[in-house]
């Protein structure tokens, strides 16, 4: 779903791309859908000419063969009307599509997943796709993003997909810029455990048929796809509550030592930034500690993945700001990531303060002695190899919020916090949206402070 205040263009406008535009507009024109949203850093993910409302994963894993067999069905609507279109899937042989119950043709080209229904798909209509397929679904490793997607581990698996790993493990319109809802039904030999996004469906009941057991997880509000999540093997869960926010929190056994604050973190974590950041916006929280050998945590939407259990308790308030800035507050373009990383780090630079710490003042004064290299890349679009630069990205984006902080005070950035989090809950949006929130509740012209944080590959004077 494109929960945004502006159209489908708005996304190709904000990549800085032209979209092409339909030909004709007559309600019987079917046109193929394009193979990509224009995103510079990922010209293929997405794709254009429908809007996913609802994915339905169902998914059966033996960790043993590692051979994975799933359906997803995928409900959508036409923005145009389609002769044919197009999904994101580099995951397994597929055995069959079917477009509104109907077989399907396909082909598949690179990560492109093209789809040609039996007869054209009119504009405004809504329409499910199923694809059937059966394999062992692999990772994706890129050079400088590292692992993502669907990983194995020792006793199941863990799906860990920022930025565009989510194609590994289902066919998806792979773009932070359009949401939807999701259910996971996961079949696995009885004696494992699996987690997902949001809340146990019908929770207590789980069928077991010949040694095999399936359980149903829902997310209820809408997901950027590389948020999506399954956690399979052997965990160790605790379920509690938090200003009445289920949280669901699970550890696997060999990171025990790293994870046993993991429930009463979370728990405290939340209600912190609840006071900070306003209602928690999800309906369930919590968190799961595995051995996934990233080197890195994922804030997958309401349970964040940490590798190899939480390192320490600021680890947790980062994946759970996100759950605020990045998974409620979404990106509509990969450019604007400081969005997620410089919140969710100036989170902590704020948690430090407020708990006996450094101040935030203190850890911007420490890095702003940094040298020219510190300074080099542009934290507004620092380019796709660097998108996760630790200077760049979570610590200039920390310094630009405290930058503003100091500039419009404490009261009024304290406020805009939570504004932008109530006003775009569940959206998506751009760098240019919190400027102009910025702007409007201090009532300065912020645009020479934003210049020279986020768009100047030189240290910032102050
Ligand atoms: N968003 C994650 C964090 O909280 C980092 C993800 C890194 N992804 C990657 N493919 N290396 O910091
Ligand atoms: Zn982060």
């Amino acid at each position: 779903m494109l929960l945004r205040r502006s159209p489908l263009a708005a996304i190709a406008a904000a990549a800085g791309l032209a979209l092409i535009a339909p030909t004709a507009a007559h309600a019987d024109t079917f046109t193929p859908g394009s193979s990509g949203l224009g995103d510079p850093y990922f010209p293929h993910a997405g794709n254009g000419g429908y809007d996913v409302t609802h994915y339905d994963i169902a998914l059966r894993f033996s960790p043993k063969t590692r051979k994975l067999s799933a359906t997803t069905t995928i409900t959508a609507t036409a923005v145009q009307g389609l002769s044919r279109f197009n999904l994101d899937f580099s995951g397994p042989k597929i055995k069959k599509v079917e477009v509104n119950g109907k077989k399907a043709a396909y082909t598949r080209k690179g990560q492109e997943l093209v789809v040609t229904p039996a007869s054209g798909l009119p504009s405004g209509e809504k329409f499910t796709v199923k694809v059937s397929y059966a394999g062992k679904p692999r990772a994706i490793n890129d050079k400088v993003l590292g692992k993502e997607g669907w990983i194995n581990t020792k006793d199941g698996a863990v799906v860990l997909s920022e930025p565009d790993g989510a194609r590994s493990w289902f066919p998806a319109n792979d773009s932070p810029a359009d949401k939807a809802t999701f259910t996971f039904t996961v079949t696995t030999p009885v004696g494992l455990t699996v987690l997902a996004n949001g809340e146990p469906k019908n929770p207590g009941i789980s069928s077991v048929r010949h040694g095999w057991t399936t359980v149903k997880w829902e997310m209820k509000e809408p997901m950027a796809t590389y948020l999506a999540t399954v956690a399979i093997g052997k965990f160790k869960v605790t379920e509690g509550t938090v200003g009445g926010v289920l949280n669901i929190t699970a550890y696997d056994p060999s990171v025990a030592k790293q994870s046993k604050h993991l429930h009463r973190t979370t728990a405290k974590v939340i209600a912190w930034e609840s006071k900070l950041f306003g209602a928690y916006p999800f309906s369930s929280t919590g968190g799961i500690g595995d051995k996934v050998n990233v080197q890195y945590a994922l804030e997958t939407q309401g349970r964040p993945v940490y590798d190899g259990g939480p390192t320490n308790d600021l680890e947790i308030v980062h994946e759970l700001a996100h759950q605020w800035f990045g998974n409620s507050v979404g990106l509509r373009s990969w450019k604007d990531i400081w969005l997620n990383e410089g919140f969710a780090s100036y989170a902590e630079w704020l948690y430090e303060e407020q708990h006996g710490g450094p101040s935030a003042q203190k850890t911007f004064a420490r890095l702003y002695k940094n040298k020219n290299e510190f300074w080099q890349i542009k934290t507004g679009d620092p380019g796709m190899k660097n998108m996760f630069d630790w200077d760049a990205i979570y610590q200039r984006g920390a310094m630009t919020l405290h930058a503003l902080r100091k500039k419009i005070g404490d009261e009024t950035f304290f406020s805009l916090l939570k504004t932008w989090a109530e006003r775009n809950r569940h959206a998506t949006v751009v760098t240019r949206d919190f400027i102009d929130l910025a702007e409007e509740v201090s009532g300065q012209d912020l645009d020479p402070l934003f210049d020279a944080w986020l768009y100047s590959a030189k240290k910032p004077a102050l």
